[in-house]
């Protein structure tokens, strides 16, 4: 017998709840033959009970007069677990108006009693493919809103590659995840794409900065308090770990909590349990932790500033983000990323990036990072008068600075130009006195003749009346 699926890959599941175990068997044994997969129930608080645990079910036959519950009352049960869930009711002649009902409670259909087995096999099959239908929608809503989120986040760089891949294979699992990374690099972002990417994407993804609360406030808005809990609580609070209840906690700056709120955080990842300030209730939480960082923890563990036992709690996926300057790859794709979008934002179009711009985009040191180059990027898109970014845009900018937008030069021209400026540098320190300098240098008075003589420098310039350094107190 073909077996009848519900998803093109599996078959569908039915769960029968009657209390007249023959009942269960004849109906079981007759859509078994029809290729579809069957558990029966004959309490329906065990049905329940079933459902409730997580069992996947597409469709449940359901008695409509049973002791203990009525099978409407079952379905409204079950449907509060899997809005998606299909219902039939089985109904004898004289309860009709209450199937009726069930069926403007929800339930798909109704089948009178003594079953009719084709017109239920026929109401079995539309009610699977609605059922059918139903996940493809939510599977498609799902699919767009993780890969909205993915597309968002780009990169060229083997690092950030790296990166993807780690979300990816890090994502479907409940592990605490570190992120690390100087600021402006894209941590937070990472941690919306594991959300996203993970069971919980449903669930709520609630940031919390811990650096920007002072501590009391960070209690009370991790754990929440109760009404009356201190005199200015007019009302409850239910605290971010129970308004991520399912979903996923990011905690921002984690480094930067103090030692009485580390521990107070280590006692909720041991126990899964939240007590409200004031309360003495305990709720249960299921949260998925990933915490950001731009310090190094580890080093913070080493000088006594971070809890040990709550570091090993949370560093158990580690995931770096490497500065901007590191993976240069990124910036003419990020670059690209963001005229676009800020071009759109404010309905102009930058059709001409000069390639001197070009060029100092990717030799400067950005120490914002990605941020920053974010925030350049909306500057010039925002002072451009026609579709061209020109160099001289950027002299208003921190990439004017310093050598920061310089052309790289040949080592060897880099290594006379740091020569020249270290030898001038120590004879306005010897003020001109060479044999001091020689021996700061670690050269013989000759041989260091030859060498400033090369880069020609004279002495006597720095040569200032009165008192030279002596060579120890130099730096
Ligand atoms: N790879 C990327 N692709 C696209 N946008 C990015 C990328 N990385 C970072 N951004 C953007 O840069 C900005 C900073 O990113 P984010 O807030 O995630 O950084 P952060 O590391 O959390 O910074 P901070 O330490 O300051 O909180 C955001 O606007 C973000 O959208
Ligand atoms: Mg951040």
């Amino acid at each position: 017998m073909e077996s009848k699926s519900n998803n093109n890959t599996s078959k569908a599941r039915i769960l029968i709840v009657d209390d007249e175990e023959s009942i269960l068997e004849v109906m079981k044994m007759r859509l078994e033959l029809l290729g579809y997969e069957v558990e029966t129930k004959l309490e329906p608080e065990k049905a329940l009970e079933f459902i409730k645990e997580g069992k996947e079910i597409d469709l449940l036959l359901t008695d409509q007069k049973m002791a203990g519950m009525s099978g409407q009352d079952l379905m409204e049960a079950c449907l509060e677990v899997d809005p998606a869930l299909q219902v039939i009711i089985f109904t004898a002649y004289g309860t009709i108006e209450q199937a009726v009902e069930a069926v403007k409670a929800g339930a798909f259909s109704y089948v009178t009693k003594p079953v009719d087995h084709q017109d239920l096999a026929h109401k079995v099959e539309k009610a699977l493919e609605k059922r059918a239908l139903l996940k493809r929608v939510a599977d498609l809503e799902n699919i767009v809103k993780c890969q909205f989120e993915f597309t968002d986040m780009i990169g060229n760089s083997p690092q950030i590659k790296a990166v993807f891949k780690q979300i990816v294979q890090v994502a479907p699992t409940d592990s605490t995840i570190t992120i690390y990374g100087e600021s402006g690099t894209g941590k937070e972002l990472v941690a919306r794409a594991i959300h996203f990417h993970s069971r919980r994407c449903k669930g709520a993804f609630v940031a919390v900065n811990c650096a920007a609360i002072p501590e009391t406030l960070l209690e009370d808005e991790l754990f929440g308090h109760v009404r009356g809990a201190y005199t200015s609580a007019a009302t409850s609070k239910d605290g971010l770990f129970r308004r991520a209840d399912r979903g996923t906690l990011f905690l921002d700056e984690v480094g930067e909590m103090s030692e009485a709120m580390q521990a107070k955080l280590l006692r909720v990842i041991e126990t899964g349990e939240v007590k409200p300030l004031g309360s003495d209730r305990i709720f249960k939480v299921d949260v998925r932790l990933v915490v950001a960082t731009k310090r190094d923890l580890r080093t913070m563990v080493d000088q006594g500033k971070f809890r040990e036992d709550l570091y090993y709690r949370i560093h158990v996926v580690p995931i770096t983000l490497a500065p901007l300057r590191e993976r240069p790859d990124d910036i003419l794709v990020l670059m690209q990323h963001f005229f676009k979008k800020c071009g759109e934002k404010m309905g102009r179009s930058i059709n001409r990036i000069e390639g001197d711009v070009i060029e100092r985009f990717l030799t400067y040191r950005w120490p914002g990072n990605v941020r920053e180059l974010q925030n350049v990027v909306e500057y010039l898109v925002a002072t451009s008068t026609n579709d061209t970014i020109t160099d001289s845009m950027l002299d208003t900018t921190a990439l004017a600075q310093e050598d920061s937008g310089k052309r790289i030069v040949p080592l060897r021209e880099a290594k006379d130009e740091f020569i020249k400026k270290y030898l001038e540098d120590l004879f306005r320190r010897t003020r001109g006195n060479v044999s001091q300098a020689a021996k700061v240098a670690g050269y013989y008075r000759a041989d260091f003749y030859k060498l400033f003589q090369k880069y020609g420098i004279n002495p006597k310039a720095y040569k200032i009346k009165g008192k030279t350094i002596e060579a120890d107190k130099i730096a």
